[in-house]
């Protein structure tokens, strides 16, 4: 948590104080690697808790289910754009340089991951439980594909 508050904390202050009129929403691709690394990070912690909540590690609680859903589903639209923007290619991130060469299949995957949290949000505001696992399940899938191909160890 403090990494992710840190990291938020440099995010504003670099907007607040850089005084650049960036032509986007980062400075350098040092700072979209920080953004969406924030992102992911935030997505793990939602991930875990619905993943907890199925195990029985925490009392399943529809509503908390929701709000996670409901997270998820706006967080998975947001890395996409920093591994887009000019010179992400060449900053510090955590990618395989498959990543690079697949840019187009990269962001399919990130389409599809985005959809499946969507599907699983519109599942938990239905409410039956199996189906919010079933559509948790395939949403949970995405993680390991693409991590398998583009994210180095
Ligand atoms: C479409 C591809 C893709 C999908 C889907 C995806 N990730 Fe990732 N993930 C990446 C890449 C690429 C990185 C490396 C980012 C970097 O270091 O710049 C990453 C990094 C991470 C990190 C490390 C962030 C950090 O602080 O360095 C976590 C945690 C993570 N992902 C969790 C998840 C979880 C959980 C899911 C599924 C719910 C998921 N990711 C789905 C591509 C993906």
């Amino acid at each position: 948590m403090k990494k992710i508050a840190l990291t938020i904390a440099l995010l504003c202050s670099a907007s607040l104080f850089s005084g650049q009129a960036a032509a986007n929403a980062f400075v350098d691709g040092e700072d979209a690697v920080s953004y969406r690394q924030a992102a992911f990070q935030t997505i793990r912690f939602n991930l875990v808790d619905i993943n907890d909540m199925f195990r029985g590690n925490v009392p399943y609680d529809l509503e908390r289910v929701q709000r996670r859903a409901e997270a998820l589903a706006a967080l998975t639209q947001l890395p996409w754009e920093a591994f887009n923007i000019p010179g992400a290619d060449h900053a510090s991130g955590k990618v395989k340089t498959a990543l690079w060469q697949n840019l187009d299949d990269f962001n399919s995957r990130g389409d599809k991951f985005a959809a499946d949290a969507a599907a699983l949000h519109e599942a938990a505001q239905a409410g039956d439980r199996r189906q919010i696992q079933g559509a948790f399940r395939e949403f949970a899938n995405n993680c390991k594909a693409c991590h398998d191909n583009y994210r180095a160890d």
